[in-house]
């Protein structure tokens, strides 16, 4: 592989990072902010805050250069025809559905429609830890060739 190819790869590594860490931390935040006692107002514009700049600045833009780089590699490689790439894709596609659900959430907690419990957002929190692991094993064990 060329030197080009292993600079795109650490960019498409670097952005995934941020996506991930992200897309674990922002349902984290829901669980806090849903589980406030009535009449917190003041934290929940706070948290209201820190949703909002985690999806605007880190979450969406590390997405958005995930999927540049991880295009650019595919096509490069030829690993498109690849079995692994195919279901990573599959995966990093539903990924990306949560991350847009993920994103409808945020909008609901900014108007004040969150209906839903804390232990409903712990279990959402779950959801794109186990997609990150199915994804890497994918990436790195490369079953099926
Ligand atoms: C957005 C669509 C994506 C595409 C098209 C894509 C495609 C690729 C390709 C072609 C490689 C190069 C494999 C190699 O040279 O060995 C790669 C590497 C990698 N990808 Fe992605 N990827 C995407 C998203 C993701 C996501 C969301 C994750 C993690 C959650 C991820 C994790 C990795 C890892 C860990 C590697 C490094 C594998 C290695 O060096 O052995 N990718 N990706």
């Amino acid at each position: 592989m060329d030197n080009l190819y292993l600079w795109i790869k650490a960019g498409h590594v670097v952005s995934l990072i941020a996506w991930m860490a992200a897309m674990l931390y922002l349902p984290r935040l829901f669980v806090y902010h849903a589980g406030l006692p009535a009449g917190s107002e003041v934290q929940s514009a706070t948290f209201k805050i820190m949703e909002r700049r985690l999806l605007k600045a880190i979450m969406t833009p590390a997405m958005i250069l995930t999927w540049i780089f991880g295009i650019i590699l595919a096509v490069k490689s030829g690993y498109y025809t690849s079995y692994w790439l195919q279901m990573k894709f599959l995966l990093v596609l539903v990924m990306s559905g949560i991350h847009g659900w993920l994103s409808k959430m945020v909008k609901d907690f900014a108007a004040d429609r969150n209906r839903r419990g804390d232990r409903f957002y712990r279990v959402v929190n779950e959801v794109p830890t186990l997609l990150m692991i199915l994804i890497v094993i994918l990436a790195v064990v490369k079953p099926g060739g």
